[in-house]
């Protein structure tokens, strides 16, 4: 049987975007600036909008010791999940000014990004952004990693 797999985004400028994902995307843009980034010099802002209507936010820390640091998404999330508030998410955005093309979260963030929407009663509203004038804009994790690693106890 042969299977396959679809995946939908949208590419967009910024002013199509409503306005609690621009405010969100603003957030990351803003957040970025306070990534600790000296080995990569390749800073990354992420920032949640949660359904009360507050934005968080995470950027990437980096170590000399380089595996010991962290995406900015997973500092996000994993602050989120550190104060119970993951079932609030409602949009995330992605921010990196380095990159031209908008950003993409690397394996480990969509994997932990896919177990943390599961917990989440919606799908949430993805927005990444990089140098270009425009937009990705993707409506829940599913789609950025097929066939998703999750834990099965039979
Ligand atoms: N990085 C992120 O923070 N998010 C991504 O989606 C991709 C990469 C960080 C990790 C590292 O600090 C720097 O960007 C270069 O890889």
């Amino acid at each position: 049987m042969r299977r396959s797999w679809c995946m939908e985004y949208e590419e967009l400028g910024w002013d199509e975007l409503s306005e609690r994902e621009r405010l969100t995307l603003r957030a990351a843009v803003e957040t970025a600036k306070q990534a600790y980034a000296p080995y990569s010099n390749f800073p990354v802002g992420a920032a949640a909008y949660l359904r009360k209507g507050d934005i968080w936010i995470g950027n990437n820390q980096e170590n000399a010791a380089y595996p010991s640091g962290l995406c900015a998404e997973r500092t996000l999330l994993f602050s989120l999940g550190a104060h119970n508030l993951v079932t609030e998410i409602e949009i995330v955005a992605v921010y990196a000014s380095a990159s031209l093309l908008p950003i993409m979260p690397c394996g480990a963030c969509r994997q932990v990004m896919y177990e943390y929407q599961q917990r989440s009663e919606n799908p949430w509203t993805l927005i990444f952004a990089g140098a270009a004038d425009f937009v990705y804009r993707m409506k829940g994790v599913e789609s950025l990693l097929p066939l998703a690693f999750v834990w099965r106890r039979s």
